[in-house]
């Protein structure tokens, strides 16, 4: 893909979930536009990293992009990015040593149709959304649009992570709960469901999400019945995991969603 409408942003700040973990925000040009759910390219520069210059080294003068999903929401002033760390990876392998100050390349031209604009009207009652990993970034933004929390009875947000300390965002999903649903009196309406898959963890539930649903674990933890009249569906994350649960709501008798009809829509990450 060729890189048009590139705009410098600067990192304004970073937070560190765990070693393969971190969150940033970055300037957000006036004219960069884009619906909740969506996805650009950013693009690193590795010899314009103080990390790199600070330290004298020669690394590689190229532009890397990759695509990273929006975190923030349409209407923030920052931009907000969700990061895994992939050690030999030629993107986040520079991309972690970001640091405030740094600036980063934004492709202007926001992508993707996991939005909620892609289901048509009338809508059903409830909103699933089922993320392993950063997966949970697009739901981030969605769940701060307020249109979101007008439009469905339920939102379940189930966000699955091999540990705990992988669970990133814990306190910004409670703040979204009381806040925004506050707004839509309504402090019940976003239901958090965690899954942690590798241990234990008090008030998650531990099996993949095709399993729970399967079982109906997901739907008696979330206490609300999931029927094919009643639930858009939507995954992202960890692509063995879209295609294992999709055919798993297949089997279930949901359906994927073309044309604004049907229940399931998904992005996969790599
Ligand atoms: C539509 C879309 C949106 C994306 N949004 C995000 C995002 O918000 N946050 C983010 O961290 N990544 C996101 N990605 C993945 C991102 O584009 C890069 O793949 C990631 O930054 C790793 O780049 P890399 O060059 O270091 O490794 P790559 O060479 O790109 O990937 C190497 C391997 O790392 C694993 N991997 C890649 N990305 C992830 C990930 N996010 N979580 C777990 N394992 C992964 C896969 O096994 C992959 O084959 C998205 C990808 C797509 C297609
Ligand atoms: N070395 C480490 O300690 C370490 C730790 C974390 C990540 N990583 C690296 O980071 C990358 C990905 O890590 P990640 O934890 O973000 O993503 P991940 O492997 O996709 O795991 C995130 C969640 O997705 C679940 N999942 C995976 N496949 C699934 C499927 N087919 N169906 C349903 N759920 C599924 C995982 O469950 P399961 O636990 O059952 O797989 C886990 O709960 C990998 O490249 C990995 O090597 C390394």
């Amino acid at each position: 893909m060729s890189e048009s409408n590139i705009a410098l942003v600067e990192v304004l700040s970073k937070t560190t979930w765990t070693p393969n973990l971190f969150s940033f925000t970055v300037s957000r040009p006036d004219s960069f536009k884009f619906t909740a759910g969506q996805f650009v390219r950013l693009g690193v520069n590795p010899s314009k990293l103080r990390y790199h210059l600070e330290a004298g080294n020669n690394a590689p003068d190229e532009d890397i992009f990759r695509a990273y999903s929006i975190v923030s929401s349409p209407f923030d002033e920052v931009l907000e990015f969700f990061s895994i760390v992939i050690p030999d990876g030629a993107f986040t392998s520079e991309l972690q040593h970001l640091q405030v100050g740094d600036t980063l390349l934004l492709n202007t031209t926001p992508f993707g149709f996991l939005t909620l604009a892609r289901y048509q009207k009338p809508l059903p009652k409830d909103l699933w959304l089922l993320a392993t990993g950063t997966g949970l970034a697009p739901f981030l933004s969605m769940l701060q649009d307020l249109q979101t929390w007008q439009d469905y009875e339920h939102i379940i947000l189930a966000y699955s992570a091999r540990s705990k300390d992988e669970l990133a965002y814990l306190d910004k999903i409670q703040t979204l709960q009381e806040d925004f649903g506050s707004l839509v009196d309504n402090p019940a309406k976003l239901i958090f469901i965690p899954i942690v898959t590798r241990e234990k963890m008090a008030g998650a539930l531990h099996a993949r999400l095709p399993t729970l649903l399967l079982n109906g674990d997901l739907a008696k933890a979330a206490g609300v019945e999931l029927d094919t009249d009643s639930a858009h569906i939507m995954l992202c994350g960890n692509p063995e995991m879209v295609e294992d649960t999709k055919e798993t709501l297949k089997s279930m008798g949901f359906v994927m969603n073309r044309r604004g009809e049907g229940n399931i829509a998904v992005e996969n990450y790599w």
